[in-house]
């Protein structure tokens, strides 16, 4: 009784050893498939680095192009260790939150117009004075120079780091309402404007009213005509095609549109030296890049609406734009009173030392 009761206790325990090492072999739970799972490609997308690039302009702008081009050449010098994956048109963020999603770390770079982070840095509000900028040769000198430098590195905020400055163009006025020929032309208008006391005061000057509002809502403001008229580049204005929705436009070249290219701190921080190199040799290269490019991006753009839209189009003369100047002389002085004039003393200086013999 004891000898049958032992072998069947015996037998049992093999049946489910047996039972289990078959199963188990079967639905691939074994040693040989758990190292099949580690197979290189999948180390090697563990290993990769992914930094999301969100940004609210369409793909074939100087800032969509220039995103794109940082890309590849992140891949092409990391070898592949590191993918940039560009999120162009607002997908992920739209400007009144990418700077917030930055910082929470959300997302690893963005480049917001400058005039969007002048709530934080009110120093770069000068970079928002009409007729500040000479032409796109001062232009490259200040924000790709030694001040672009110094004002990146002066960034307040210890959670992001800026990697550089990249230009769109000058901006133009534009309206439903009439052309905007002279400062008076402007008087009750409504506009819309960046987050910038700067542009808000601007406007103010001009005895016209501003709505601040996020870039990817303005054009059903225009079309709604809740707003009269904008500022933007020629640019934004074609890849978001604001020349439907929009009247008049005067080539005013009065303000300039640039971006900040920023990146979370704490994962540059996390970044091997090796890869942090790379990233600032592609960045480089791209902000290059784009310098040679932008002016060449907006005039075609600009050619493809004069060819294909109504929008009626005055560029001002030398008179008129002498005008416009000194209408808005007085903010200079207001400026350097309530922010200093540091980086306007040497702004201008450069442009002076630019210019000199022209
Ligand atoms: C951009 O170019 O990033 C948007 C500019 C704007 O909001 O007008």
């Amino acid at each position: 009784m004891v000898n049958n009761m032992k072998s069947f206790i015996v037998t049992s325990i093999v049946i489910i050893v047996c039972f289990i090492f078959i199963v188990f072999k079967g639905i691939g739970i074994g040693e040989e498939s758990i190292t099949s799972t580690y197979d290189d490609e999948q180390e090697g997308l563990n290993e990769q680095i992914v930094i999301n690039f969100s940004h609210v302009v369409a793909e074939n702008t100087p800032k969509g192009l220039a995103a794109q081009k940082f890309s590849n050449l992140v891949q092409e010098k990391t070898e592949g260790k590191v993918k940039v994956e560009v999120f162009p048109n607002g997908e992920l963020y739209s400007d009144s939150d990418e700077l917030q999603a930055l910082i929470r770390g959300e997302v690893e770079m963005i480049a917001p117009s400058f005039s969007n982070i002048t709530p934080y840095e009110t120093e770069w509000l000068v970079l928002d004075l009409p007729f500040l900028f000479k032409d796109d040769d001062h232009v490259e000198k200040v924000l790709n120079g030694e001040i672009g430098k110094k004002l990146l590195g002066e960034i307040k905020n210890r959670d992001v780091k800026g990697l550089a400055f990249w230009p769109n163009g000058f901006k133009q006025m534009t309206s439903n309402k009439g052309p905007l020929i002279e400062p008076v032309d402007f008087r009750g208008l409504r506009f819309r404007i960046m987050p910038s006391k700067g542009l808000e005061e601007q406007f103010r000057m001009l005895g016209a009213r501003t709505n601040v509002m996020p870039f990817n809502q303005v054009y059903r403001n225009f079309e709604t005509r809740y707003i009269d008229g904008g500022e933007n580049t020629i640019s934004n204005i074609y890849s978001k095609r604001f020349y439907t929705v929009q009247e008049y436009m005067t080539l005013s070249n009065h303000g300039y549109l640039g971006y900040a290219v920023l990146i979370n701190q704490a994962f540059w921080d996390s970044l091997s030296k090796d890869i942090q190199e790379a990233i600032i040799v592609a960045m480089d290269e791209t902000t290059d890049w784009l310098f040679e490019h932008n002016v060449e991006i907006n005039e075609q753009q600009l050619r493809a609406i004069r060819n294909g839209s109504d929008i009626q189009i005055h560029e001002l003369t030398e008179e008129e734009r002498k005008k416009w100047i000194d209408f808005f002389e007085p903010m200079y002085k207001e400026h350097a009173i309530k922010y200093g004039d540091k980086w306007l003393t040497e702004i201008l200086e450069l442009s002076a030392k630019t210019h000199i013999g022209k």
